[in-house]
């Protein structure tokens, strides 16, 4: 049997591969940042081909690095920045325009006009989601609209429409599959999560012809082979999950009431909820975790917009580190925050509070407030927000909350994770491998192909690095969880 599984991470600002040994270690990784193209301001494109070819290089960097042959893989699995929408003309391949990308704000009047038109409640019945310029539907119908052409190509059938594993997956084979999996299509606002199909009445109201969109499917299974020519051999193509859905699968989220947050620019949180769609009554998002052998798995997400954003913001916006890794220290040289509450609301605030008018602010300066205390509001800031989310999928989901298992790049830091640990009342446990969204693409992808058993086999290769128990009394955790929530209060631009 060949012997490593190699995952594409084709993030929003880089393209990562990275290849898997059968214990699930990461035995060579290559990265490369692709361009963030900003044409108007609220707008965020990306060059399909750009997407591509760096995609392209980094895997076979990544196989070069350990003087890997293709006929040593034994599949390929993709996961993807989510919802950004590609439109490309079916024969000759080439995009009709840049990805717009899932930032782009530039459809919030088509957003607001379906909200006045009474939409809200239809769209989130059907697809888990609210409607937002976030999700891919009315930037799909942008595209239709206001390229030159598109409306009458797409009405001949002559266009595809697809969110970045569908690009992927096109250019891999050569044009021969257009496919999406059931992560990706639910974050579309197009897809029906209960019936598991493009739903025609959402199509009708976007005015989204039927044929420019991919076939879905699981999210494991041999979807086709890489293209003659391509690597060496044809490789199967055998896993696709959206990114945060991939960071769930491999931190082991499998059964209900496990959650993980991941923690970057922003913090993406999702919590399993098992075999049964759970409608958000605290604004979350209800979304397809995977599908796997006919059975499907749901979670609710939510997002913070600014969690490691805010740490960059003091080192480069008020300049008191100089390298975002030292936050940690600065905000260790206090005992605590002194009574300051820094609220990152830069661009509003995500889930649970949908606010996009809210601002960042500081609260509780005194003569005596340093830029350590600031340091620590900050990190405590990206404790409490997550916090905010859990608290919102507690109460959604009524599900005791086992565990938080945390990954991305502000996990190595113990000070936050003890903080989030004390601030949700319950154990964060960081796993060994924190690679976890490239792995989870890995395991979908060799659970297909038999290199993998089954998903038990999965769960045991989760390991933990360190566990952070809670260490504060609830009296404590709720003093400090209500003087965050006043912060909020006052970083709220339509609250007193
Ligand atoms: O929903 C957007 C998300 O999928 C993007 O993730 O890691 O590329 O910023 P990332």
């Amino acid at each position: 049997m060949s012997q490593f599984i190699l995952a594409l991470d084709q993030g929003t600002t880089s393209s990562r591969a990275i290849v898997f040994n059968h214990q699930g270690e990461q035995r060579s990784i290559a990265q490369k940042e692709f361009t963030q193209i900003f044409p108007q301001p609220g707008w965020v494109e990306h060059d399909p081909d750009e997407i591509w070819s760096s995609q392209i290089s980094v895997a076979n960097e990544a196989l070069a690095r350990i003087n890997l042959r293709t006929r040593d893989l034994a599949a390929i699995g993709i996961t993807n920045q989510r919802e950004t929408v590609i439109v490309w003309d079916r024969t000759t391949g080439q995009p009709i325009h840049h990805a717009i990308v899932w930032q782009d704000r530039r459809t919030a009047a088509d957003c607001d006009q379906l909200k006045a038109a009474g939409y809200e409640s239809f769209f989130q019945s059907k697809t888990g989601l609210v409607i937002d310029p976030y999700f891919s539907g009315t930037k799909l119908k942008w595209l239709l609209d206001q390229v030159e052409g598109a409306r009458a190509m797409a009405d001949r059938g002559e266009l595809a429409f697809g969110t970045v594993d569908s690009w992927l997956i096109w250019k891999l084979t050569d044009g021969e599959l257009h496919l999406t999996d059931v992560t990706n299509a639910s974050r579309t606002l197009l897809f029906n999560i209960h019936t598991q199909e493009w739903d025609e009445e959402l199509l009708k109201i976007l005015n989204i012809p039927r044929s420019i969109l991919p076939e879905v499917r699981s999210s494991s299974e041999v979807y086709g082979y890489t293209a003659e020519g391509l690597f060496g051999t044809r490789i199967p193509i055998a896993g696709i999950a959206g990114d945060q859905q991939a960071a769930s699968f491999g931190q082991a989220s499998l059964q209900p009431g496990i959650a993980k947050n991941t923690y970057g620019t922003g913090c993406f949180i999702v919590l399993n909820t098992g075999s049964q769609p759970i409608a958000s009554q605290h604004k979350l998002l209800t979304t397809i975790a995977w599908r796997l052998n006919d059975r499907t798995d749901y979670a609710l997400e939510g997002s913070v917009f600014i969690a490691g954003a805010a740490v960059q913001w003091l080192r480069d916006g008020l300049g008191v580190i100089r390298h975002s890794h030292e936050v940690e220290s600065l905000a260790q040289s206090v005992p605590d925050n002194g009574g300051v509450y820094f609220v990152p609301a830069f661009v509003g605030l995500g889930a649970p509070y949908w606010d996009s008018y809210a601002r960042g602010a500081i609260v509780g300066l005194t003569r005596g407030s340093t830029s350590a205390h600031i340091a620590r509001a900050a990190l405590e800031s990206i404790a409490h927000q997550s916090a905010d989310v859990m608290d919102a999928m507690r109460q959604d989901a009524a599900l005791p909350l086992a565990e938080l298992r945390v990954d991305g790049g502000a996990s190595s830091n113990d000070l936050l994770m003890q903080l989030q640990a004390d601030l949700l009342g319950v154990p964060v446990v960081r796993p060994k491998v924190t690679e976890t969204t490239a792995l989870g693409a890995a395991y979908l992808a060799g659970l297909a192909v038999g290199y993998w058993s089954s998903v038990a086999e999965i769960a045991q290769l989760w390991q933990v690095d360190q566990r952070f128990e809670p260490r504060i009394s609830d009296v404590q955790r709720q003093e400090w969880r209500s003087a965050w929530r006043q912060a909020v209060a006052q970083a709220r631009h339509r609250e007193e």
